[in-house]
């Protein structure tokens, strides 16, 4: 595992950007691993500047989200699907039929797992996928548990989680408790991994995911296994680590 850390969010941001765009130049038809959340959206605008500066083309790539909201339409301004167009896709020339989310609506949502699984696979696996982390170590919606799950699969939020995430609803209620996330399985198979985190309240999280044992109460801590793995941190999530740096 590597860890990189710049002194703050923006530098983190421009990091992540230029790591996301080497890729894409290396392999123009790459596939991309995607995340939602407030990480990620400073990754984002760079990569927008860069489309615009006409330094990158992502007509070729192909992109699979992390997870959606359970029961979320894709126009829900608060799904995920919304999120990714506002923030990303409606910005670049990613054309719309090689972008994939979870679904949250389908009717069967096992076949659409089982789908969204076919797919990432007929797409040659995903070449590079960033993630963000939950405050209690969550990667997508792999939460804290005895027994964690390998492929996509519907999964319940735990309620701090559902508090955290709050902030982007209009009351607590309104929160999804259930959302379709690619499984540590998808995840670990991804050939390359970056997982992006800022600020204090990230700090333990980021601790229990380097320090060397791995536990399913912290899902985060399972990519410690994999083989090419990249932590871009801001001073503050970076905090607690000492010997690892
Ligand atoms: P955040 O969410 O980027 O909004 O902090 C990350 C996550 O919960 O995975």
């Amino acid at each position: 595992m590597r860890i990189i850390v710049e002194n703050n969010y923006d530098e983190m941001s421009r990091t992540a950007a230029g790591i996301v765009a080497d890729e894409v130049r290396r392999k123009p038809d790459c596939v991309l691993g995607l995340a939602t959340g407030s990480t990620p959206l400073g990754m984002y605008r760079e990569l927008i500047a860069m489309y615009q500066r006409e330094e990158l083309d992502f007509s070729g790539i192909k992109t699979f989200n992390l997870d959606e909201y359970f029961t979320l339409p894709p126009d829900h301004p608060q799904s995920y699907h919304y999120f990714m167009f506002e923030n990303f896709f409606n910005h670049i020339n990613v054309p719309k039929e090689q972008i994939h989310l979870p679904q949250g609506t389908a009717t069967d949502i096992q076949k659409a797992c089982q789908e969204y699984e076919k797919a990432i696979a007929q797409a040659g696996g995903i070449d590079l996928l960033v993630l963000g982390i939950g405050e209690n170590g969550h990667i997508g919606f792999n939460e804290p548990a005895e027994r964690l799950q390998v492929g996509t699969h519907l999964a319940d939020l735990t309620e701090e989680t559902v508090r955290v995430n709050s902030r982007f609803f209009p009351s607590l209620p309104k929160v999804p408790r259930q959302a379709v996330t690619m499984g540590l399985g998808t995840i670990l198979k991804a050939r390359r991994i970056l997982l992006l985190a800022n600020g204090l309240r990230k700090a333990p999280a980021i601790k229990e995911t380097v320090s060397g044992f791995i536990t399913t109460k912290c899902p985060a801590s399972l990519l410690q296994v994999h083989p090419d793995m990249t932590l871009i941190l801001d001073r503050e999530a970076a905090s607690l680590l000492k010997n690892q740096i």
